[in-house]
């Protein structure tokens, strides 16, 4: 276990410092009013690493850090848009700190029992969500490309497109027993009764997203929340982010041609209602999403993953980020869940129509402040993670959410409907 951890860390801060592996001047910038500088990133991994694993969660307790430096990288201190005016370190220093960092965390981990190790799980998915935020910073920035994506599988071509799934109970949630690093938000697993619905075999392409916009869906009111239609009005939505005039969209420095059987990505929660409307669908509900992703109905059991037990592999799933890109629609057969319900994990987050809420009999975690503060908040439920997360950072389980109107960071969206 202690291993399984130690390589997870491991992991992590390769993807970190492949991120980061970049002139000063770039990740110093701040690419985006969203985003951080690459450069706060990058120090705040070791400064949290540091202080839920070498300091007890307590920053009063003394760091590496000077106390004045340390609260630099404290997120709920500083917000985004104020970072770069910051004195932060700079790359050589922050480097070494988080060096200096690891090594006191391995070598503690060596001495810590099984039953310890959650912080260190959670340590590792919050270095791995920093790296997903640092895609979607190096997504916004201009200029040419500083990384190349890898190849993927290339898709098919799928007959029945809609999946059913029988009402019935089913175990919502997780208990640290199946999932030990599980977040609070995740748990506790209990039964939860579902009404009969269909949902989408794959996630929404970027073709019917082309068909959505020729007929007219950015400017038929009829189509749009109230809410969402006056924030498309606002913010003047015409097309997904990153899509041009020209008809193509810029990806990590690139412009490339529309890839019409590829996900849609950057679309806002809004937008996604919108498409659902004019599709004759709805969006799925994250328990019916979730029932969709993990439940065996032969067994009447959870699956760790939708497809089974076995690891996320390169056939299986587009997850690490290494593409750059989410997978073309039906990559990925075996990774069907066992209602045929395929690319729940990685290549886009999907927008759910549920409100962040706790589910009964939820605790808070050690880091207190990840999930409580945002329950009830004006954030809907995203799911299944997108080709940028880490395989230990996502989990049929797994929760994410963001506000509404967001769409820099890598969202889709499926279709569900009634039964
Ligand atoms: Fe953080």
């Amino acid at each position: 276990m202690n291993e399984h951890v130690a390589r997870d860390l491991e992991r992590a801060r390769a993807r970190t410092l492949h991120l980061t592996d970049l002139d000063e001047p770039t990740l110093v910038a701040q690419h985006d009013p969203l985003m951080s500088p690459l450069i706060w990133d990058l120090a705040h991994i070791g400064q949290q690493e540091e202080l839920w694993l070498l300091r007890g969660g307590d920053p009063s307790r003394p760091g590496l850090l000077p106390p004045a430096v340390d609260s630099l990288y404290d997120a709920f201190k500083h917000v985004r848009a104020d970072r770069p005016g910051l004195p932060l370190l700079p790359p050589v220093e922050a480097r070494a700190f988080n060096i200096e960092v690891r090594a006191r965390v391995l070598d503690l981990l060596d001495r810590t029992p099984d039953d310890d190790l959650f912080t260190a799980g959670m340590v590792v998915q919050h270095e791995e969500q920093h790296d997903e935020t640092m895609y979607a910073t190096l997504q916004l920035r201009q200029g040419p490309p500083v990384m190349v994506g890898e190849a993927l599988p290339t898709g098919r071509r799928l007959g029945h497109e809609r999946a059913f799934v029988e009402g019935g109970e089913f175990v919502l949630g997780v208990d640290s027993a199946q999932e030990p690093f599980s977040l609070d938000n995740e748990r506790p697993a209990h039964a939860v009764d579902v009404a009969s619905f269909w949902i989408a075999r794959v996630p929404v392409s970027t073709r019917q997203w082309r068909d959505f916009i020729a007929d007219g869906g950015y400017q038929r009111r009829d189509l749009w929340s109230r809410r969402g239609w006056a924030h498309r009005v606002d913010a003047d939505l015409t097309r997904p982010m990153f899509w041009t005039d020209e008809g193509t969209r810029r990806r990590f420095g690139l412009e490339e041609d529309l890839p019409a059987d590829e996900p849609v990505q950057h679309v806002g929660y809004f937008e996604a209602e919108a498409f659902a409307t004019w599709s004759g669908a709805r969006l799925p509900t994250e328990v019916e999403w979730e029932k969709a992703c993990a439940w065996d109905p032969t067994t009447r059991a959870r699956r760790t993953w939708p497809w089974g037990s076995s690891a996320p592999t390169a056939t299986l799933a587009n997850l690490g980020g290494a593409a750059l890109r989410p997978a073309p629609i039906g990559a990925y057969p075996l990774g069907a869940s066992a209602y045929g319900v395929e690319q729940l994990i990685g290549d886009v987050w999907e927008w759910t129509s549920s409100d962040f809420t706790p589910w009964p009999g939820f605790t808070p975690m050690v880091y207190r402040d990840y999930s409580e503060p945002f329950f009830g908040g004006d954030y809907k439920v995203l799911r299944g993670g997108s080709w940028a997360v880490a395989p230990s950072t996502i989990r049929p389980s797994f929760r994410n959410w963001d506000h509404p109107i967001r769409r820099q960071i890598f969202t889709g969206l499926r279709l569900a409907w009634d039964a």
